[in-house]
């Protein structure tokens, strides 16, 4: 089977131990499925990796689906890619053998937006989640039942694309469906800071 297959551009590393977890790495915007393969050393140098490039092209900038202005997101787009999304995660949980039921996402920005929302409409899918610097994907109606499912989210205090009502409204509506949140709060902006990535480091070494 050949990557077109899975669906996906992707890059996967295989675990350097037996039962580790996987970790599934979402890009951000004009990111593709190298980006984040340093992000995923730090975060667990153990743990296989899956990193799939977005197949959304915004003026030759990947991303994991449309949106129709900065923040204002084509929520039908964003239900199918969500969905396009979980087929690839199993499918390639098959193909490389790895546990679907110990599969951690870790995403920034549309990549953590696409996580959210794979979080909601595909429960199950995901076994906990990193979401940095992600707002309000969409609203499922009737909610749906993430139960305990662990996210670690963290965003920036000064993130001019992110007000602090959009970041306590996801975390709101997580906790709704079920989820356990733990919500960092950074002094930093929209981008990836060396704190937030001890944090998510510490919070998954105590999951896995
Ligand atoms: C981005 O730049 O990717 C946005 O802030 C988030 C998104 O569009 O999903």
């Amino acid at each position: 089977m050949t990557e077109a297959d899975l669906g996906f551009v992707h890059r996967f590393r295989p675990a350097s131990v037996d039962r580790a977890a996987t970790l599934l790495m979402l890009h951000g915007t004009g990111g593709d499925e190298r980006d984040l393969l340093p992000l995923a050393q730090m975060l667990d140098p153990q743990a296989a990796v899956l990193s799939p490039r977005g197949k959304v092209l915004e003026q030759g900038m990947p991303r994991f689906f449309r949106r129709l202005s900065e923040g204002v997101f084509d929520e039908d787009d964003l239900r199918r890619r969500t969905f396009e999304l979980a087929d690839f995660v199993q499918a390639a949980a098959d193909h490389y053998g790895i546990d679907p039921g110990r599969i951690v996402a870790a995403g920034f920005s549309n990549g953590a937006n696409i996580a959210a929302s794979l979080l909601l409409l595909k429960p199950g899918v995901l076994s906990g989640a990193i979401l940095f610097r992600a707002m309000v994907p969409l609203v499922p109606d009737p909610m749906p039942p993430v139960s305990d499912t662990p996210v670690f989210l963290s965003n920036g205090r000064h993130d001019p694309l992110i007000p602090a009502d959009q970041t306590e409204r996801l975390a709101a509506l997580l906790r709704r469906a079920g989820a356990t949140v733990t919500l960092a709060w950074q002094d930093a902006g929209h981008e990836l800071t060396r704190p937030d990535v001890e944090l998510a480091r510490e919070w998954l070494s105590v999951l896995a």
